[in-house]
């Protein structure tokens, strides 16, 4: 049976509906995310949902105030099967252009805090011998675009990050893994800006089965769906000259 889970932005749709799935299996849960009220409505979903417990915290994860000692707090001595990291924020692309603590905030919360949290949860790990850290990236990530290179920018370092972790930990033989998902579209609210629709897009409980795997088995990055793998080659090593020309 799984054991414990520690969900970093668990009011993200994407979260919420993975751990659904780890609430039908039994394990205790602590929610971590900024929203109490809403915390605690998901937590007593959960609940009727065959979670074990479900512990709530309210934290601005953007922060990252002594990552370490928190992960150790909310473990509470239990031994820590997976720490999954959701939150996220999109920005505004043409806004962080001009304004920089704008262009600031997004770096922050997106690479600089996540890539702390990653890092505290990859040594509380390591230090157990056993469980997975899964951090939600994105394709964006994968090559800089005018529309959202920013946000894209985070993400593909907080990617780099995770898959030097991921190296480490399989280098040592730690017992732990590290995985980085990424998404492509997603209807989430935070797309609700976005024309939503058509093949290209998946839901969150799609992508919740993936991140579900993904703590299991397979490689240190997983697409999701699996097709963006397939996409972003493409768009990876398309030629400049051509790339430049669309508005991507
Ligand atoms: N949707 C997509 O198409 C897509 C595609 C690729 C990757 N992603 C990534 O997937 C992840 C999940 O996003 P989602 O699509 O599920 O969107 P979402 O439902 O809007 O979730 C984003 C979550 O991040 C939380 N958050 C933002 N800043 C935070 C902070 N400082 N402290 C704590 N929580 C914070 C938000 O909490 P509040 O409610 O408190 O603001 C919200 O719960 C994100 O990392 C996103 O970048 C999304």
């Amino acid at each position: 049976m799984t054991g414990h889970v520690i969900v970093l932005g668990a009011t993200s749709a994407m979260a919420e509906a993975t751990a659904r799935l780890y609430a039908a299996e039994g394990a205790s849960l602590t929610l971590v995310g900024r929203q109490a009220e809403r915390l605690e409505a998901i937590a007593a979903d959960l609940k009727a949902r065959g979670a074990s417990a479900v512990d709530t915290a309210v934290e601005d994860l953007g922060q990252a105030k002594a990552p370490a000692k928190r992960l150790s707090d909310w473990a509470g001595g239990r031994t820590v099967d997976a720490v999954l990291l959701f939150y996220g924020v999109l920005g505004d692309q043409a806004r962080a252009e001009s304004d920089l603590d704008h262009a600031a905030e997004v770096l922050q919360v997106d690479f600089t805090s996540a890539a702390l949290w990653s890092l505290a949860a990859a040594s509380l790990l390591e230090g157990q011998g056993r469980g997975a850290l899964v951090v939600v990236g994105s394709v964006a990530g994968d090559r800089g675009r005018q529309s959202n290179y920013v946000y894209g920018a985070a993400k593909g370092g907080l990617g780099v990050l995770v898959q030097g972790i991921a190296h480490r930990l399989a280098l040592r033989n730690s017992g732990a893994r590290a995985v980085l998902v990424k998404p492509g579209f997603v209807d989430t609210p935070m797309t609700d800006r976005m024309a939503k629709g058509g093949p290209l897009w998946a839901t969150p409980e799609a992508v919740a089965k993936i991140v579900r795997r993904a703590a299991e088995r397979g490689g240190p990055v997983q697409y999701a769906p699996g097709f963006w793998r397939l996409i972003m080659l493409v768009i990876r090593v398309i030629p400049s000259a051509i790339f430049h020309k669309r508005p991507l």
